[in-house]
């Protein structure tokens, strides 16, 4: 497939943009994340190597949260004695560019600043290796129009952003190597080794007490490049653990190889992956650049590690993994990477412990899964998630102990893996006993309230949960909680049936204990018996017990109530709660999974209603909304709802501030939210499981107006297809 170049860029300096383009121009490799920083930035203007399934908790009164590693592209440059660097010397800059090139993973940056004797330039070139994962690599060249004495102070930099640290409590510092412990006995070492070019006159290296700096100095003549390459090694006590192979600090990789290896590693990246939108060149860098996004936060270095919901671009919700990997990622994933795809639920597996635990804890049976999951499934939620902003106290909030529908998440993840694959595998590695918890988990949530007259089934009902809209905290009967959690049921039913199969032609796979049947036969009985959703007189599902009587408002009353533009909107003080305006697609993210079972007029009643009072507060909710619209055929109102998810990051952020924790970072469901439109949503790709033996594929497409082709290609059950679909033609050809 042809592709144009993909590159992101930003002219001129703008200071105050620090830390959306930290997040904006991100690196990564899957092991770790590098922001889009200047160089010459401290801790205050928030770089960060931020690695990949790592954490600490620094003191008991402060959250548990990812590492960020001494950061090994720090660098400054002098020049005749006077600093240039940013932001200090922001009103010498006569020109300045930000980029970074998607199809070949490498972050630019050029800044020209005007001094009293004339013009003087920095060009950097960095990247995070794709084949080497533990490795880093930056460029750094510098010339000016007159002839100078310069300086680059170049190094490691150990006092890195902290949202919950300080982190490291003791520093091991020797030439070109800084080594942060935590208490805990976790460490993170970053090595480094700089090579100048140019006429270098000095070089000396200060260690301080939690950085190493290499002083290089020049002679340098008019219109001459000098500066240096440096290779850097990230690497942390806990490597052999996660790490497939993990990789020794090689110093003999030399910086040109490296690079090379990386346009190559991208260049057939994009071969497979690119996804060509034909009459709108916006969504086509949109979509590409989430892709691009999804890729280097792909843990393919790792046997069972999933992805934060910020990425690797902090340590913004505690780099723990959401609801948001199974329900909003995981899809790309299948269809470009199985692989990888198998490597995000095997993290599942590994925290089925944890499941287990925090069930018991809560008073369950089964397993209930963390709402932010660190790892081997450790709850890393607090029940105090929220600050007053009024009286600066924690708020009791629910979303760990009452958001019941993560559970069923990854039994959705598992069923969406194993049909798409073909592959079961991950049944018999721990999959299926995760499925067989989170069905026990539900089973022991049921109730029933409402006493039968004779001879009529019970109902079986969930209540005091709190639904993905998460404004609305203890309620019964959430429409979508009910239905993930029967979709257990069944696919519990369907995995247990085909581990039956799998056992007879090999029983070593699995020792299919006797109570298996018995949950079987349990559920088969239960399933008819599950309350069905609450439906008004024009198709309208209600989203909770009782959610019809609250106010009806609309989104902009509701926030003109606000007293502080920082105040949580939901729980009980919060001005969403006793409105009917929901954080985040609630009901329609239902409609959109089981859009099978609906009319097409029910589903487009319920954005009718839903959609303006919907305050899009998540960065989840656009996507579903679009997904409906387009199941609907009005892929033109889709339309804004994709752009909005394609291009989280790139567009300026509505909110980066939360008082005054940091809630930037990147956004990688959006990022999946936004693949999954394109593929399911306006391609309109059905993949219909297997019966009597066979699948099929087929497509009902969706295209906005104004595109002309989109073409793609997908991987299901091991086959390798190109797809391309206009608004009069769908062409599937396998590869
Ligand atoms: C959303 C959750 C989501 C989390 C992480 C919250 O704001 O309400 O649904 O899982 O962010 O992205």
């Amino acid at each position: 497939m042809s592709m144009k170049k993909l590159v992101i860029t930003e002219m001129n300096y703008n200071k105050e943009a620090y830390a959306h383009f930290g997040t904006k121009f991100l690196i990564g490799n899957g092991y770790m994340g590098v922001r889009g920083t200047m160089e010459e930035y401290g801790a205050e203007y928030m770089p960060a190597v931020n690695i990949a399934g790592v954490y600490n908790l620094a003191s008991p009164e402060k959250w548990r949260e990812s590492l960020n590693a001494p950061n090994p592209f720090f660098a400054k440059l002098f020049v005749d004695g006077e600093e240039l660097s940013l932001p200090n010397s922001a009103d010498k800059v006569v020109f300045h560019e930000h980029k970074l090139c998607l199809t070949c993973g490498i972050h630019f940056r050029k800044t020209t600043f005007k001094t009293a004797k004339g013009n003087v330039t920095i060009e950097t070139q960095r990247f995070a290796s794709m084949t080497n994962f533990n490795t880093l690599a930056i460029k750094y060249s510098v010339v000016s129009d007159y002839d100078c004495l310069s300086k680059i102070v170049s190094g490691i930099d150990g006092v890195v952003w902290d949202i919950n640290g300080p982190h490291f409590t003791s520093f091991n510092v020797t030439d070109n190597v800084v080594t942060g412990i935590c208490d805990s006995g976790v460490s993170v070492t970053t090595s480094a080794k700089d090579i100048p070019f140019g006429d270098v006159t000095n070089s000396k290296i200060e260690n301080g007490e939690k950085s190493t700096m290499n002083e290089l100095s020049f002679s340098a003549k008019k219109g001459v490049e000098f500066g240096f390459s440096k290779i850097a090694f990230v690497q942390t006590s806990l490597d052999d653990k996660i790490s497939k192979e993990p990789r020794k600090a090689n110093f003999l990789l030399k910086y040109d190889d490296l690079r090379n290896e990386q346009k190559q590693y991208w260049e057939e990246f994009w071969k497979n992956s690119f996804v060509s939108i034909e009459g709108d060149e916006k969504a086509e860098i949109a979509l590409n650049y989430s892709i691009y996004s999804l890729q280097i936060v792909a843990p393919r270095h790792a046997n069972a590690l999933s992805i934060p919901a910020r990425g690797l671009s902090g340590q913004v919700y505690k780099g723990a993994v959401f609801w948001d990997t199974e329900m909003f990622m995981l899809d790309y994933f299948i269809l470009n990477d199985p692989k990888t795809a198998k490597t995000l639920l095997k993290y599942r597996v590994d925290g089925l412990k944890g499941a287990l635990e925090k069930a018991d804890r809560e008073g369950y049976n089964g397993a209930f899964y963390a709402w932010e999951s660190h790892e081997d499934g450790i709850e890393a939620c607090s029940k105090f998630n929220v600050t007053d902003v009024f009286t600066g106290r924690a708020v009791r909030t629910y979303f760990d102990d009452k958001q019941v529908h993560i559970s069923s998440a990854i039994a959705y993840g598992m069923k969406k893996y194993v049909s798409m694959t073909g592959d079961y595998s991950i049944l018999f590695e721990g999959g299926l006993d995760v499925v067989v918890e989170c069905a026990n988990f539900y089973l022991s949530l049921l109730t029933s309230r409402i006493f039968p007259k004779a001879g009529s089934p019970r109902k079986l009902e969930i209540l005091d949960v709190v639904g993905p809209d998460e404004y609305h905290e203890r309620v019964s009967n959430n429409a979508y909680t009910n239905r993930m959690a029967k979709f257990v049921f069944e696919f519990t039913l369907e995995a247990l049936n085909i581990a039956k199969k799998a056992i007879k032609k090999n029983p070593s796979l699995y020792p299919f204990p006797e109570s298996l049947n018995a949950l079987k036969a349990g559920l088969k009985k239960i399933i008819p018996d599950m309350i069905d959703p609450k439906v008004n007189k024009d198709g309208v599902i209600e989203q909770f017990d009782g959610y019809f009587d609250l106010e009806d408002v609309s989104v902009d009353e509701v926030r003109s109530r606000l007293k502080d533009p920082r105040e949580y909107w939901g729980g009980s003080n919060g001005v969403a709660y006793p409105t009917q305006v929901i954080k985040q697609a609630d009901v329609v993210t239902m409609l959109a999974i089981f859009k099978d079972e609906f009319e097409k007029e029910t589903m487009q009643a319920n954005l009718d209603y839903y959609e303006p009072r919907t305050e899009h507060g998540s960065s989840l909710s656009a996507c579903m909304y679009g997904l409906l619209q387009c199941f609907c055929d009005v892929p033109d109102c889709a339309y804004p709802m994709f752009l909005k998810s394609a291009e989280v990051d790139i567009v300026a952020p509505k909110k980066l501030w939360a008082g005054g924790i940091y809630i930037g970072g990147s956004h990688p469901a959006s990022w999946g939210g936004a693949y999954q439109m394109l593929v399911y949503g306006f391609a309109g790709l059905k993949h219909n499981t297997k019966t009597k033996g066979k699948s099929s594929i087929s497509f009902d497409p969706h295209l906005p107006k104004h595109w002309k082709r989109v073409s793609f290609n997908m991987t299901i059950e091991g086959k390798k297809y190109s797809v391309k679909i206009t608004h009069d033609k769908v062409e599937l050809n396998q590869i």
